[in-house]
């Protein structure tokens, strides 16, 4: 708690110098979320200044300063809280202390952080992953995976895959009391986006004879071929998250050089040789008329080659799961998606939705409307309903 304050504190030294976001009227508690807008501004402007000096980038400036927030692995009366790791790649385990005579449920949590920020100890991350366990009486798995800028796709999907891997064996599901047709895999936004990706590769690998019963994808970002959706455009000054910031993090994910994100900020990034991927994340088919509110669909202008060519992650179905097609999506588990309507990224979870649905695919779908991006670990009132809705969904499905 004083870790928190004292961020938002220094945060809100330079809080002061900065034109005002409008918060939504449906808000609640706005005041609380202005400070946090305001104070967010003002040290992303700060962090944007040093790297203009050239000083530090960017993402480990924020990095450095998120480190502030993480707390060790602390077990209290219900959880005992451990760290390891999974095939060298560092996990927190956290475990029912009450007892049992039958196997435990499991959840594989993939934390969210634009693929540049936050880890498993993250006290945002932490106390979810801590409630999950004790609510739901289940072995919480949070796995890390490499972040950018020091490192690009698929280094992060490929870690999250390898420690996903490792926990759907036998002997580890047997040392954790962990029921193999009991399993989830669940993320937030970016995490989201790693959960969605490996749910489906996993659906095809031969070699792992245990699958995951539910997926739960909370705000998940879904595809980087159109940034012009309805919740782009009607959300990209939005607290918390603008599309300028979604879209630096997004970029970051493929590589440091900005002139991809450049071509993304206007929409110019895709070749036409991926034109026929373009179907998969059409919003004007896919998503529901409530929230297509009359908005003109315009296909993305196709841009130069030669980005694709340097940079081909963004059309790979590893990074924008939108992208498989119908039969593989067909047999995914049963699916869990939350969404908020003051979110960029609303519409790719809805999207999925359709698609999945499509396919026969079982999904449960809560809309926040009075929800904005992050706040599942981030706090206020509306962070918590968000981690009800979650954990109850888990625990009436998994
Ligand atoms: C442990 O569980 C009990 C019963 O659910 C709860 O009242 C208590 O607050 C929990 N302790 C912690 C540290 O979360
Ligand atoms: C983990 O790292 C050690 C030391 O670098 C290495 O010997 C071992 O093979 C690695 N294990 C896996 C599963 O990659
Ligand atoms: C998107 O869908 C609309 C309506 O279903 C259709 O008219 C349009 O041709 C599609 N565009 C692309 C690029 O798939
Ligand atoms: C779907 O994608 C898979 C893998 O890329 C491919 O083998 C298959 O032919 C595709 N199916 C259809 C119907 O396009």
């Amino acid at each position: 708690m004083r870790r928190k304050m004292l961020l938002f504190l220094i945060m809100g030294v330079f809080g002061t110098w900065y034109q005002y976001t409008p918060i939504p009227e449906n808000t609640e508690q706005p005041w609380a979320l202005m400070c946090m807008e305001e104070s967010l501004k003002a040290l992303t402007n700060l962090l944007l200044l040093i790297e203009l000096l050239g000083i530090s980038h960017f993402m480990t400036s924020i990095n450095f300063l998120m480190r502030f927030l993480d707390i060790p692995p602390t077990s209290d009366e219900n959880v005992t809280v451990v760290d390891t790791t999974f095939h060298n790649i560092s996990v927190r385990v956290y475990l029912p202390k009450q007892k049992t005579k039958t196997l435990r449920r499991g959840v594989f949590f993939i934390h969210g952080g634009g693929f540049s920020l936050g880890n498993s100890a993250y006290y945002g991350y932490d106390l979810l992953s801590r409630r999950t366990a004790h609510r739901l009486d289940a072995v919480v798995i949070s796995t890390n995976y490499r972040l950018a800028p020091k490192h690009h796709f698929p280094a992060h999907v490929e870690d999250v895959y390898k420690t996903l891997r490792w926990f759907l064996r036998q002997a580890v599901l047997q040392k954790y009391a962990v029921d193999p047709k009991r399993i989830g895999v669940s993320g937030d936004s970016a995490g989201g986006n790693l959960a969605a990706a490996v749910v489906q590769q996993l659906q095809h690998d031969q070699d792992v004879k245990i699958k995951v019963k539910v997926q739960a994808l909370i705000y998940p970002g879904l595809q980087a071929l159109d940034f012009d959706s309805p919740s782009y455009r009607e959300n990209a000054n939005c607290p918390i998250l603008s599309r300028w910031l979604l879209l630096r993090f997004c970029s970051e994910y493929f590589t440091t050089d900005r002139s991809l994100e450049k071509a993304m900020l206007t929409n110019k990034h895709i070749p036409v040789h991926a034109a026929h991927l373009l179907q998969f994340v059409n919003w004007s088919s896919l998503l529901p008329e409530r929230f297509r509110k009359g908005h003109i669909y315009k296909k993305p202008t196709f841009g130069s080659s030669a980005l694709a060519n340097k940079y081909p992650g963004f059309l790979d179905v590893r990074a924008s799961p939108l992208l498989a097609n119908d039969t593989q999506l067909r047999g995914l588990p049963k699916t869990y998606v939350l969404t908020c309507e003051h979110d960029v990224l609303r519409d790719d979870g809805l999207m999925y939705i359709t698609r999945l649905r499509n396919v026969g695919v079982l999904v449960t779908h809560d809309h926040i409307e009075d929800g904005f991006h992050g706040l599942i670990s981030i706090g206020l009132k509306v962070g918590a309903r968000m981690q009800d809705h979650y954990i109850k969904w888990l625990s009436e499905n998994l």
